[in-house]
């Protein structure tokens, strides 16, 4: 192995960084008020709760409390999106598909089939049942997913 000068190392490794970042880096939001950025951030704050829930029952490590804490975390972010999904809204970085602004009605029913079932999440982590939590998990889970299919690239 040839031997390299520290200082030639690490411009060597800096190059790199910055190749990959070039590489990574999205659209900028440059929309004044950033909605687009706003409602990504609220969706992976929820991710953020519900995923670890998740992993808890996959993994059979059902805490009660835990999963009580995360389910009302939930709770308080599951209305943070919407309101950034403002008209004008649809312009890269976002991934949303058009269809969030043609078909109000739609995205408005998915909507409001995933806060009914996390309203019995939420219900089923207070009553500290794993079984009634399993299955509201599942069908948050597939809310999550039906409005995904329809409405996110
Ligand atoms: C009523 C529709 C709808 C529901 C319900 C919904 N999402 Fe989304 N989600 C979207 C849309 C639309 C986007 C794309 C937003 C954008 O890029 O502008 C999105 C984006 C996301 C993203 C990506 C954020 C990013 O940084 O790009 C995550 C993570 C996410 N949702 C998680 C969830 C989880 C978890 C649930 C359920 C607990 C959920 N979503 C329920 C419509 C929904």
């Amino acid at each position: 192995m040839p031997r390299t000068s520290l200082p030639a190392r690490l411009a060597l490794l800096s190059l790199c960084a910055l190749i990959l970042a070039g590489c990574s880096s999205e659209v900028p939001d440059t929309h004044p008020d950033q909605p687009v950025t706003k409602r990504k951030q609220a969706f992976k704050a929820m991710l953020r709760s519900f995923e670890p829930m998740g992993t808890m029952l996959r993994d059979k490590r059902y805490d009660p409390d835990t999963f009580a804490r995360l389910a009302n975390e939930l709770a308080g972010l599951r209305d943070q999106p919407w309101s950034h999904f403002g008209p004008d809204t649809n312009y890269p970085p976002t991934k949303a598909l058009a269809s969030v602004w043609e078909k109000p009605a739609e995205f408005e029913q998915r909507r409001q089939e995933f806060i009914a079932a996390s309203d019995r999440l939420i219900a089923a982590a207070a009553a500290r049942d794993e079984a009634q939590a399993r299955s509201a998990y599942a069908a948050v889970q597939d809310s999550c997913k039906a409005c995904h299919r329809d409405f996110r690239k």
